[in-house]
């Protein structure tokens, strides 16, 4: 029997992808946020180097998204998305397709990114199965890949923590070898010089399967929860050359790089290249109700759009498919980012922020640092004791005594603030980034 719960106890809930009984020992709890900072129960003021978790691209407490919530619990709490509909979700979509460059016209909602991959993949089996091409249904991932947490997420995703415990996952799964690569790219500002024939190995690949049973590819433009890895130059053009040769679906996971976090609205702007599927999520609603998507091109969509017109088309979604309030708060948050032109922005600030964080290499330990968009990445060699306990103690330390929210990728620091961030917050979180690094060295 369980003992009875006081307020405050800690043992109930097993916390996500958290060190649990290191947590409950020593908390870092979060009680407040406004603008750049969280507040702490013990009125601690921290900056929010991480956008909460690469979400809250407008910044915290924004009113206006606030207000559109509130509304629109008021009006209207839910409405069901099957075979009904509510304004705000047609509206929505229309927006976010607006934001989206090439026919991306067509929005799936799900509830988040691990969901929105899912439901991406499966458009790319059903679209082969509704177009006689039924023979295409391998997948193609990435090594060091990070697609949610999904029993497809991980099956294409290159994650070695998030694969090992959990059985044999999809099969007829192949992995393109990670773009990363110290020896050739450390340091770099923006997207690395070397790499672009890694995408080659997609050629690989269709040689031993034949292209007839590919249905799709999916990477990261810059794969974000393992380290913050950018694209070499030219090769995300360079897949989706490959992928055009042999009519396979190239999907862009944009969970992390959507809303603004390179300076854009998609990463498939920055890069000039039209993938046949966005995933989307977190900076969708800057974090505030959760909501994930797809993004669809138009002859995917068009495909599925046969048959009796009283049947369902596709049988996938979910009870919380453009729920109202993820919709209300959607709108908001995509008015915030147009009036106050986040995403150029944060294409403003990209050199400063670079030069900021490239300037602390000289630091113990330091490995690599890579910095893209409003993203840096700082590699720590691995402590004796050993790996991942490096970037961890960085991160209880930066909470605990120098007030800034950091996340760590094993050894890796990584930053990724709100897109709102000042000139002199950069320089403010560089400084406390360079007092965490000295006190874990
Ligand atoms: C690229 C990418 N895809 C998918 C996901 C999964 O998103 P969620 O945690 O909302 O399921 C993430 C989360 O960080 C991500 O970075």
């Amino acid at each position: 029997m369980s003992s009875p719960s006081i307020p405050n106890d800690l043992s109930a809930y097993w916390m996500p992808f958290t060190a649990n009984r290191a947590f409950k020992r020593e908390p870092r709890m979060l009680s407040g946020a406004k603008g750049m900072y969280y507040t702490t129960p013990d009125g601690r003021r921290i900056l929010d180097g991480m956008s909460g978790l690469w979400c809250v691209n407008t910044g915290h407490g924004r009113e206006e998204i606030v207000a559109a919530i509130a509304q629109q619990a008021q009006e209207m709490d839910f409405a069901p998305p099957f075979q009904m509909g509510h304004p705000k979700a047609f509206e929505l979509a229309s927006r976010i397709a607006d934001l989206a460059p090439g026919d991306l016209d067509h929005v799936f909602f799900a509830n988040s990114g691990s969901e929105a991959v899912d439901t991406a993949l499966k458009i790319a089996l059903g679209f082969f199965n509704v177009s006689g091409q039924g023979a295409r249904t391998r997948l193609v991932g990435r090594v060091r890949g990070y697609n949610g947490v999904g029993f497809g997420g991980i099956s294409v995703g290159g994650m070695v923590a998030n694969r090992k415990t959990f059985g044999p996952m999809l099969t007829g799964v192949d992995h393109l070898p990670t773009t990363y690569n110290r020896a050739q790219q450390a340091f770099t500002k923006g997207e690395p010089e070397w790499g672009a024939h890694l995408a080659d190995e997609l050629e690989n690949i269709v040689a031993l399967h034949d292209a007839s049973t590919i249905a799709a590819v999916i990477v990261e433009p810059m794969a974000g929860s393992t380290g913050a890895l950018p694209a070499p130059k030219g090769y995300l053009q360079r897949l989706r050359q490959i992928c055009d040769k042999y009519g396979i679906l190239l999907i862009f996971d944009e969970v992390i790089t959507g809303f603004g976090r390179l300076g854009y609205a998609f990463a498939a702007e920055r890069y000039g290249v039209v993938p046949d599927m966005i995933t989307f999520a977190k900076g969708v609603t800057a974090g505030t109700v959760p909501m994930g998507g797809v993004l669809v091109r138009k002859h995917i969509y068009d495909a599925f759009m046969k048959g009796p017109d009283y049947a369902v088309e596709l049988f996938h979604g979910y009870t919380y498919s453009g729920h109202p309030l993820a919709c209300a708060a959607g709108l908001a948050t995509l008015d915030i980012y147009a009036r106050d032109n986040l995403f150029q922005r944060a294409r403003d600030l990209e050199d400063l922020w670079g030069d900021t964080f490239q300037a602390l290499r000289g630091l113990p330990h330091v490995a690599d640092i890579r910095t893209i968009g409003l993203v840096a990445a700082i590699d720590l060699d691995p402590s004796p004791v050993g790996a991942g306990k490096r970037g961890y103690d960085a991160i209880v330390e930066a909470y605990h005594k120098h007030d800034i929210l950091l996340r760590n990728a094993g050894d890796t620091i990584v930053l990724a603030p709100p897109l709102i961030i000042s000139h002199d917050e950069i320089a403010e979180a560089a400084d406390k980034v360079s007092k965490v690094i000295r006190a874990v060295a």
